[in-house]
């Protein structure tokens, strides 16, 4: 068992990473937030799976469950959804004291994060991630939110929950290629972060990629603990947060270009830092080797080096359209070394042509 405590400057809380966590959801939750009734909001899909034991244990601690299930998919986080779960959240007379569980993944804890900053301006949240990704990055935080079809993310909020409990058996049901595109974030956080974590993950890959329980309470541990201090450093994303966005300009072009949902997040993330960490090996910024390693990890977790993407003015042109884009600068964060990353405003559009050219097959 591992816990991690956030510490912002109005708000502390634990994240706490244990197997078998998921059956002290209950117990956990009312004793930060007792109340008569609790709402959960869970993914459908993973519902049918972990629902009844999480109906369970928050019945057992006392809690009346008012349930609201989430059709799966990053396509039903949006307003509609929101609208829905709060009307439910209504018609059950849930009240201001009333704590709201998050169950599922990084959509559906987006999207429960958001009803519980807005019902009745604010009610305790409670995050239960149950993939890799919203492990170690989504549930973490507190940026909370919907898509909008003038963007992703566009509609949310910075609302920290009052508790993440985690459970890492819940994995063994995650579909190997979530497994690897969580993996993909806990790289990242290697590069930008903890290069003896990044040499961690590639000594002990193959216990990880059995999801021997251990390693993964150490894996989800180390991880979370990185996303913490960098949240702590700085919650609102006015400075060294950007460095989580390692690789995800590169990222949302292709995913932007290669149309959602054709390519997983994780997997253009990889591609992404493939492509940044070249251009910052051209720049004379690291040595050639921290890409050789980069790559050869990425490889061996099965995760994309190299795809085919549309051409590069299409890539330079969504690029430009991100919204990390300031003042029509591309904002890039860059490694100085393996552990270290800086906010690079000033990278010739030629050299990110470049980079482009590292990931094309
Ligand atoms: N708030 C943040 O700081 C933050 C950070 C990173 C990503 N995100 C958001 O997270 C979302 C992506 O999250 P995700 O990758 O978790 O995707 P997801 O929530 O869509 O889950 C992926 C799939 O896995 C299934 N699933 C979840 N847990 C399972 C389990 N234990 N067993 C079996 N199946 C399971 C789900 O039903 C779903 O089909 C995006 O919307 C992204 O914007 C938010």
């Amino acid at each position: 068992m591992a816990t991690v405590t956030v510490t912002l400057p109005h708000h502390t809380y634990d994240v706490i990473v244990e197997p078998t966590a998921l059956d002290r959801l209950g117990q956990i939750t009312a004793n930060l937030a007792p109340h008569a009734r609790c709402g959960l909001i869970a993914d459908d899909y993973v519902f049918s799976i972990y629902g009844p034991r999480a109906v369970s244990t928050l019945e057992h601690a006392g809690y009346h469950v008012v349930r609201h299930l989430q059709p799966t998919g990053e396509t039903n986080k949006n307003l509609d959804t929101v609208r829905d779960a709060c009307d439910t959240m209504l018609d059950a007379k849930l009240e201001r004291r009333s704590p709201i569980v998050a169950l599922g993944g990084g959509v559906c804890g987006d999207t429960a994060g958001f009803v519980a900053s807005s019902y009745l301006r604010g009610v305790p949240f409670v995050q239960c991630p149950t993939t890799l990704l919203a492990m170690v990055d989504a549930s973490v935080g507190g940026k909370v939110g919907v898509n909008v079809p003038q963007g992703k993310n566009l509609i949310g909020a910075f609302y920290q929950p009052v508790v993440v409990v985690i459970d890492p058996l819940v994995l063994q049901t995650l579909s190997p290629r979530e497994q690897k595109c969580g993996l993909a974030e806990c790289v990242k956080h290697g590069v930008i972060r903890d290069a003896a974590l990044f040499d961690w993950i590639d000594e002990n890959l193959a216990k990880i990629q059995a999801l021997d329980p251990d390693t993964m309470t150490e894996l989800v541990a180390r991880n979370v603990a990185i996303k913490a201090r960098v949240v702590e450093e700085d919650e609102k994303e006015s400075g060294v947060r950007a460095h989580l966005n390692f690789g995800h300009t590169f990222a949302h072009a292709i995913e932007a270009t290669a149309g959602y949902g054709q390519i997983e997040h994780g997997e253009a993330v990889s591609l992404g830092m493939v492509a940044a960490t070249r251009l910052a090996v051209d720049a004379g910024r690291v040595p050639a080797d921290v890409l050789e390693r980069l790559v050869a990890l990425l490889d061996r977790i099965g995760l994309p080096t190299k795809a085919d993407l549309v051409d590069t003015p299409a890539l330079m042109d969504a690029m430009l359209l991100d919204k990390k884009v300031k003042d029509d600068r591309v904002r890039l964060v860059l490694p100085d070394a393996l552990g270290a990353v800086s906010v690079v405003n000033d990278t010739p559009t030629a050299a990110i042509a470049d980079a482009w050219g590292a990931v094309r097959a």
